[in-house]
């Protein structure tokens, strides 16, 4: 067991005795907290990777993922720690989100990039506003990386909000290039960040959406002369009632998937999830800050956008290979059973992901797979 395990067990035992501090002090603490512990996590590699007792693969777009489950976006910012979650058995590596630009992050209240675990109600809620060095630097990293059988390697990646529409789009095409060239195996498209300046993540398929996804279609992914799989990752407050339409643009405009979802801003309604003795902190929180919500309370969500998304590509049989991943909430194996039943073959986590580094260490995904 390696220092950080241990560290991350005891931490877990520990951790909700967050509620009875005051919340500005616990947001502090886990904001810093978190940053410390992710310098230190990228470099924890295990010894050895992580055989299942048996195959667990699942292939989709020609690409073998050792696992039907890997990493969401926001966790490995900065491009590093492929060795860990690769050896780890996990079904890939999703770095970034990165922009064109590097981005500081938020910061408000002496607090930087605020980030609030809690972990009675297994959820969390981050304000972070993207920090990272810029899509030049993280693709430089991948490209240097030497691939683990069965893990790709994945990018997440977001417009600049604080530019013009044009400008906005014209280096967002910049940036998958210089992704493509790094030879990444495949890209997602963060289209859901609540927690960036200039306008708010739109729960609706509005023109604006529609605009931003055909300019990529035409301007980058028709012109694509090798298999690198488009994603786009929607938010886990999109309508339910508006999946067909967009799953039908998507596979019209020539993309290789979707996810639901990103975090969410439905603060009111999810606070019933949320656990008497950690409400304080949660007000606390978006009251002060805004952010997304993760976890346990987007399973649900996840579950029925996800499954709506399947029934609707079931009804296109669209000409182009195109997969519906699921994220949010996902922290067990039953979770990963309701994707399967609902015929969802690609998940991600956050939360769960770190609450399981927490009982089991490097072994997270033998654990909940084998
Ligand atoms: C601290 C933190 C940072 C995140 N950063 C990003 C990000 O940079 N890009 C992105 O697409 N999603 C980001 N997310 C959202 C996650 O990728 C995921 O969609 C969300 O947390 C729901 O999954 P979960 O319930 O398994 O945590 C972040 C989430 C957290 C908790």
């Amino acid at each position: 067991m390696s220092l950080l395990e241990t560290f991350a067990e005891i931490e877990h035992h520990f951790r909700p005795l967050l509620a009875y501090l005051p919340a500005d002090a616990a947001a502090k603490i886990s904001s810093y907290g978190k940053t410390q512990f992710i310098k230190k996590y990228v470099k924890d590699e295990p010894d050895e990777k992580v055989l299942f007792s048996k195959d667990q693969s699942v292939k989709l777009w020609d690409i073998r993922f050792n696992a039907p489950i890997f990493n969401a976006a926001g966790m490995f910012k900065l491009g590093k720690g492929y060795n860990v979650v690769a050896k780890q058995g996990a079904g890939a590596f999703l770095a970034g989100t990165t922009t064109y630009r590097s981005r500081e992050g938020n910061t408000k209240h002496k607090v930087t990039h605020p980030f609030l675990p809690f972990p009675r109600s297994q959820a969390a809620i981050n304000w972070m506003g993207l920090p990272n060095p810029g899509h030049e630097v993280v693709a430089k990293r991948l490209s240097n990386i030497e691939r683990v059988k069965n893990c790709p390697i994945g990018i997440s990646l977001s417009y600049d909000s604080v530019d013009t529409k044009e400008i906005a789009l014209k280096n967002m095409v910049l940036g998958l290039e210089i992704y493509n060239k790094a030879g990444v195996d495949f890209v997602e498209i963060n289209e859901s960040c609540p927690n960036v300046e200039g306008k708010s993540v739109s729960n609706n398929l509005e023109p604006e959406l529609v605009e931003r996804l055909e300019y990529i279609s035409k301007n980058f992914i028709s012109k694509l002369n090798r298999n690198l799989p488009v994603i786009v990752k929607l938010s886990n407050d999109t309508n339910i009632n508006q999946v067909d339409d967009l799953v039908r643009i998507l596979t019209d405009l020539n993309y290789s998937g979707v996810n639901f979802g990103n975090t969410s801003t439905r603060y009111k309604e999810l606070e019933k999830s949320i656990r008497r003795k950690e409400q304080h902190h949660y007000y606390y929180f978006y009251n002060t800050f805004g952010g997304g919500l993760s976890g346990e309370p987007l399973k649900q969500t996840s579950l029925e956008l996800a499954s709506k998304a399947i029934q609707s590509v079931e009804k296109i049989s669209p000409t182009n290979e195109f997969h519906v991943i699921r994220t949010g909430g996902i922290s067990s194996i039953s979770d990963i059973e309701d994707s399967i039943r609902n015929g969802i073959k690609l998940n991600q986590w956050y939360t769960g992901y770190f609450k399981n580094f927490g009982t089991n260490g490097h072994k997270l995904y033998k654990k909940l797979l084998d």
